[in-house]
């Protein structure tokens, strides 16, 4: 059964605990744990000789009270899924242990943090980073591992973890996918089937995109119009954006010359969803 620490005095005796050589894998969530979250627990056994996971529904990075509210908590479930992967120990933290009353050092996503998700989610980036930034201290885990389905996310933490917190290694899993292509994240339960049909469409657009450019089409422009249009057949999608993107810099590109993500968000149902595919020169 995986330790269950709530406090972070626990957390630190714990973590001082562990022999010096010996490595760290951590995995935070916000719970209910899915099967994305089991590859990146899965992957963390793989690269370490111990584990932990925290589970901490985070209210700075909600910019939609409601969302915050209704975000699911599953925290028996969740422990259930960590012991049958064999985490070692869970940080399952109140708020007040995480942001202790008048000490809370806001982290700024800067620029990149107010694009794409950003742009429809003011502030959700500053609070990732935050929240990440405090759980990176308290946890001081050798290597952290993140899915790649948030793109965006994934970068401004690997950008935020080599100015802040260098020791701390940012792995990377590739983002797990129904077997109808949808990518996995725990809005689709919320989904109507009918809904559910409509967004297996998103990942269809991308592999579209891919299949041009491999068929030799480099333009972005061109790339990203064939995609937009055949998303405008389905009146149930409403696009946000789909947009190719230098996969470092996250910057728009004209032409796919290097290594290219095109990221995707799109509301369907109410649901908002996005998702991403790389493309290589
Ligand atoms: O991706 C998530 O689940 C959250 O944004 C994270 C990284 C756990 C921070 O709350």
């Amino acid at each position: 059964m995986p330790t269950l620490f709530t406090e972070a005095n626990e957390l630190r005796r714990w973590r001082s605990s562990l022999p010096t050589d010996s490595s760290l894998a951590f995995v935070p969530t916000m719970g209910a744990l899915h099967a994305g979250h089991e590859r990146l627990i899965q992957e963390a056994m793989s690269m370490a000789s111990t584990v932990i996971v925290s589970i901490f529904v985070n209210p700075l990075q909600f910019n939609d009270p409601k969302d915050l509210v209704q975000y699911p908590r599953t925290l028996s479930a969740d422990i259930e899924i960590c012991r049958r992967l064999g985490v070692d120990a869970i940080f399952a933290p109140t708020e007040d242990e995480v942001y202790p009353p008048d000490q809370i050092q806001v982290v700024s996503a800067g620029t990149l943090g107010s694009l794409y998700e950003g742009q429809h989610r003011p502030g959700h980036f500053d609070g990732v980073l935050t929240v990440v930034d405090r759980l990176f201290t308290l946890v001081a885990p050798s290597l952290a591992i993140f899915g790649e389905k948030d793109y965006q996310q994934l970068t401004l933490i690997s950008r935020m973890a080599a100015t802040r917190h260098p020791s701390i290694r940012i792995a990377r899993v590739p983002t797990v996918r129904d077997p109808d292509g949808l990518a996995i994240s725990s809005r689709n339960i919320r989904l109507t089937p009918i809904d559910r049909t409509s967004a297996t469409k998103l990942y269809e657009s991308l592999r579209y995109l891919q299949y041009k450019h491999l068929s030799g089409v480099t333009d972005a422009k061109d790339l990203e119009r064939g995609s937009i249009e055949y998303l405008q057949e389905f009146g149930s999608i409403d696009l946000d954006y789909l947009v190719c993107v230098d996969a470092d810099t996250l910057d728009r590109i004209g032409s796919v010359d290097h290594l290219t993500v095109v990221l995707i968000a799109a509301t369907i149902g109410g649901i908002r969803l996005i998702d991403n595919v790389l493309l290589s020169p």
